[in-house]
């Protein structure tokens, strides 16, 4: 069938079939769907739908368009975990020696950040000598030796998501269901896992702007993984305010160690717990949630998952003595505080995750485009959060910063992105929901 017919299909309403969407991934790798066929095919789908089973086709097609993973060699159940992206949300980092520390293999493969939110690969990049990228033999080692890797997933895999989502990025298709379930389904499936656990974000600073589409998401991704064969859950967490209290590679380096040292901030532990918590379930190692959060909590308190990041720096090529001085990654020299003006004690009733995110992103901490180059350094600390109480003149945040003009880009952003009131704010649960 030619693309023009499959395109008018799903331009008139019709179901695709299982054929007709393997042509049109199997084409869009070989190029004999063009450019400007599939971004027609992909905005008829924004615009008309996928049912369940052409959104599975599609996730199927897309994991099998490129080379797919197996580590039978691996006696410990893998699992993984994926975000839909967030604001400060290192979870990543101390998740994984968390949960290899009792008794998980994560074989992880992460993506880069684009935009306000953050990418796994560029935080770990900010230690020095460390590399996201490792052969086929390494990687399997290293999952032997010492029960993680986290890398990007190398060019081989998933060719069919390279090229899709570089387009939806630029034809304003990237929010539709079935395409993020395809695009981030493929990927994952691809990695050899045997089980996933996922952290959907609903809120301003998320993909999803409210908890009813953050759900569906989360429903829609689950259903499909299970119906391909792999035990899936997904938390619905917030993203309302930036997760902990680091934005900025080097910073929330920082930030993953203090956690597994055990100093770490509230939010940012109960949502890294909770998921950790589902994957050591889904994993096997534990059948309750208390079990579970009594075996983390010992492996932070014991120095076991501290310890697990060191040996995962060290196995990459990285500086593992960064964890016992934080002066050995790249930090900025040049810091300003930022409040708002008020001559009474205040509240903080809102940190509005986006706009924190892109004056982020002003400082040189995310991409605007992915050509851009990223500054390790730079950033911004929270000193307050949700909640907090204000005194007159007391600052909110801290921006690490490079050059004034960046800086003063940011504290125009920021000024916009944060809210006092008079009144402490009711603050509602940061995990919403659990969907399996
Ligand atoms: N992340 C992905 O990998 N793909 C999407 O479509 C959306 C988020």
């Amino acid at each position: 069938m030619l693309p023009q017919e499959i395109i008018a299909r799903k331009r008139d309403g019709l179901a695709l079939t299982r054929a007709q969407v393997e042509a049109f991934v199997t084409g869009v790798v070989s190029g004999d769907f063009k450019d400007y066929q599939s971004s027609a095919l992909l905005m008829a789908i924004v615009l008309k739908g996928m049912s369940p089973e052409e959104t599975g086709w599609l996730t199927e097609a897309m994991m099998r368009s490129g080379r797919i993973v197996e580590l039978p060699e691996i006696t410990r159940p893998k699992v993984d975990k994926h975000s839909t992206g967030g604001v400060g949300d290192k979870v990543s980092l101390i998740l994984a020696p968390l949960v290899a520390a009792c008794g998980l293999c994560v074989p992880m493969m992460s993506g880069r950040g684009l935009g306000h939110t953050g990418g796994t690969l560029d935080k770990l990049e900010a230690i020095p000598g460390f590399r996201t990228e490792l052969s086929d033999a390494a990687y399997r080692q290293q999952l032997q030796d010492i029960h993680q890797a986290m890398i990007g997933q190398s060019a081989d895999m998933v060719p069919a998501d390279r090229k899709l989502y570089a387009l939806r990025d630029v034809t304003a298709t990237v929010e539709s269901i079935p395409l993020i379930c395809s695009s981030i389904l493929g990927k994952k499936l691809a990695e050899g896992i045997d089980a996933l656990v996922l952290d959907v974000k609903f809120g301003h600073g998320a993909f999803m702007p409210n908890e009813a589409s953050g759900r569906e998401l989360a429903e829609a991704l689950v259903a499909i993984s299970a119906s391909m064969g792999k035990p899936t859950s997904a938390l619905l967490t917030r993203m309302e305010q930036p997760l902990g209290r680091m934005i900025g590679n080097s910073l929330e380096v920082i930030e993953a160690i203090d956690c597994l040292r055990g100093e770490g901030p509230e939010d940012l532990m109960e949502v890294t717990y909770a998921l950790c918590a589902e994957m050591l379930m889904l994993g096997g190692i534990h059948s309750t949630v208390d079990d579970a959060m009594a075996a983390l909590k010992a492996a932070i308190q014991s120095g076991a998952a501290l310890a697990g990041f060191r040996e995962l720096i060290a196995a990459q090529g990285g500086d593992p003595r960064v964890i016992d001085d934080y002066k050995r990654l790249p930090l900025c020299e040049s810091c300003c505080e930022v409040g708002v003006e008020s001559t009474e004690t205040m509240y903080v009733s809102g940190l509005d995750a986006r706009s924190f995110g892109e004056a982020a992103c002003l400082l040189g901490a995310g991409r605007v485009s992915t050509d851009s180059v990223i500054d390790p350094a730079v950033g911004l600390e929270l000193l307050k959060k949700v909640g907090d109480r204000v005194q007159p003149g007391e600052p909110i945040v801290r921006i690490h910063y490079r050059d004034e003009e960046s800086c003063a880009a940011a504290e125009a952003r920021l000024q916009t992105a944060i809210h006092l009131a008079s009144a402490a704010p009711s603050v509602g649960p940061l995990v919403v929901d659990r969907i399996s």
